[in-house]
């Protein structure tokens, strides 16, 4: 993931070659010719250029020619204009121009307070800061430092999603640049791109919901007391029916060294009676779980990279319920492979996050790209490992993959039907197939696809590409 920017685009000759062709550098050029005086250009060397183009992992930045940081639409849409072929690498990192978002960072409450206008640059923590004392607050990310933009168009799990639906369940409107460069605004009644959403967002206009004092924060646990642990997870995953309640267990080994952050939630000031008292009674090593605001909440969450300057992956698997059973193999797999890990690995961390919501979480939105069927609740677990050596990419990808095949073996074997279930995208490794996402919608979007970007304009913005 990385924080404010957006990736994109271009240029290497163009098979429509113009007379000149073209590559990055005369791109920038013409770029920074072309804007307005309130966006800017950033070459190698500047404090800006590196701002953006850092990634959370470092493994995700690469070096781009130029930054761009437009500041309106239309000099997006110049930008956007600007954008040749390329050969991309990298879901929002390129070698070409880095467009970065972060001049689109305004946060402006309708007023009647029904809904928020959300600039496309921002992380969540500043839609939270701004809303706080509103007494509305928005369906977004859970830790500190998560971006809107790239969070919302891959469906956005929050700590409201039980109660609420995912945030792309909870957006009124969307402004875009097209791939054709044209600005527009789209809402629900534009079926094809309200579902696929090609194109460049710059502002989402979310839905809100009334926001008192939330109950809640981080508790972490060693692992001797994995075992009441598993049977208190399994039970509050089982038993709670309060949608304002929501747990996210991380099952985590830091340099071999397991053990369990525990983030508890309740979307009011006091939890009822009895709700977390089976999870709160497992010894801890810290808790300060307590009344607050829900942007002290969130800002209160660890989720820098634990290991600064490492690489990092994600892999996801979807199950219909975490059973004791399940619980204790990710209990195994956490104390086994990152001790295994270290011995190719000079400083490995791995984690599971345990992702319990309601059953009925996607029945709250319409027929979207993500998720491709909204029958029945499927919770997507996240393995997020850390390491140090590039050496060892292919390797812990490799194990990543494997450690999510045996968790969706161990939920058939126990009769849940998730062997073909989809995936969740912004957990999911960029070679993982269209088709484990978007399900039947993959079909639907490749005809958007050609009928809105023909030239695949967005195909040079990274993501998963149809
Ligand atoms: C610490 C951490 C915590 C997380 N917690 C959660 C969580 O609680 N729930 C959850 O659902 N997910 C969570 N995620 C996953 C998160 O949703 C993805 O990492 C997501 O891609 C982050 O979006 P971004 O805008 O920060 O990333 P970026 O890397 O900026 O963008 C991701 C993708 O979106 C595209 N994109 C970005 N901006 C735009 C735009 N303006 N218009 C069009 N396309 C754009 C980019 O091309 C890229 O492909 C978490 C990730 C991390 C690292
Ligand atoms: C790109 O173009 C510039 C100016 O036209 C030139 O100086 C530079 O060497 C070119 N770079 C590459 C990689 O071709
Ligand atoms: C939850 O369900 C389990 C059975 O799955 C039961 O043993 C346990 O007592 C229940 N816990 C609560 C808090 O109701
Ligand atoms: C977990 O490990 C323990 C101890 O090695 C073993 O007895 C148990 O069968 C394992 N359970 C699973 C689900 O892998
Ligand atoms: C840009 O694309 C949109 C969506 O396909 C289309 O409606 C519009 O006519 C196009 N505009 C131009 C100038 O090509």
């Amino acid at each position: 993931m990385l924080l404010r920017t957006l990736p994109v685009l271009l240029l290497v000759p163009s098979t429509r070659a113009s007379p000149r062709a073209r590559n990055a550098s005369d791109v920038c050029a013409q770029i920074a010719d072309q804007i307005s005086s309130t966006s800017g250009v950033f070459y190698p060397l500047s404090v800006q250029y590196a701002q953006d183009i850092k990634h959370w992992a470092d493994s995700s930045t690469q070096q781009s020619a130029c930054s761009v940081e437009p500041s309106t639409p239309e000099d997006l849409s110049t930008v956007v204009k600007g954008g040749g072929h390329t050969t991309n690498v990298g879901f929002s990192s390129t070698t070409g121009v880095q467009i970065a978002m972060s001049r689109f960072d305004k946060v402006t409450l309708s007023a009647d307070k029904s809904t928020v206008d959300v600039g496309a640059g921002l992380i969540w923590d500043d839609v939270y800061s701004a809303l706080d004392g509103s007494g509305v607050n928005v369906v977004g990310g859970r830790v500190p430092g998560v971006g809107v933009a790239g969070f919302t168009l891959g469906g956005g799990y929050s700590w409201k999603t039980s109660q609420y639906g995912l945030t792309i369940d909870n957006i009124a409107a969307y402004e875009l640049v097209l791939p054709n460069g044209t600005i527009t605004t789209v809402t629900a009644t534009d079926e094809d791109l309200w579902f696929a959403l090609r194109g460049i967002v710059t502002k989402f206009t979310l839905v809100t919901h009334l926001q008192t004092d939330v109950w809640g924060g981080l508790v972490t646990i060693t692992a001797s007391q994995f075992d009441k642990l598993n049977k208190a997870v399994a039970d509050f995953s089982a038993n709670s029916t309060d949608k304002k309640a929501a747990i996210l267990p991380t099952y985590n080994s830091i340099v071999t060294q397991p053990g369990m952050s525990l983030i508890v939630f309740y979307d009011g000031p006091t939890p009822p009676d009895g709700l977390f008292d089976e999870l709160l009674a497992v010894p801890h090593f810290t808790n300060d779980a307590k009344t607050r605001s829900f942007a002290d909440l969130v800002g209160s969450i660890p989720s820098n990279n634990p290991l600064e300057g490492h690489r990092a992956a994600f892999t996801s698997v979807s199950v219909l319920q975490y059973t004791p059973a399940i619980l204790q193999l990710v209990t195994n797999m956490t104390i086994e492979w990152g001790a295994r890990l270290a011995l190719t690995d000079a400083s490995p961390f791995i984690s599971f996050d345990i992702e319990p919501f309601d059953p009925s979480l996607f029945s709250y939105g319409a027929p979207s790209a993500y998720p491709p069927d909204r029958s029945r609740g499927l919770m997507p677990t996240n393995l997020y490992f850390s390491w140090q050596s590039d050496k060892s990419d292919d390797f812990i990808i490799g194990v990543m993959k494997n450690l999510a095949d045996d968790i969706r073996a161990a939920a058939v074997a126990e009769s849940q039907d998730v062997e073909d279930a989809f995936i969740y995208g912004n957990y999911a490794p960029s070679d993982t197939p269209l088709v484990d996402v978007y399900g039947s919608n993959v079909d639907r979007l490749r005809q958007i696809r050609a009928t809105v970007d023909p030239g695949d304009v967005m195909g040079l913005a990274g993501g998963f590409r149809f």
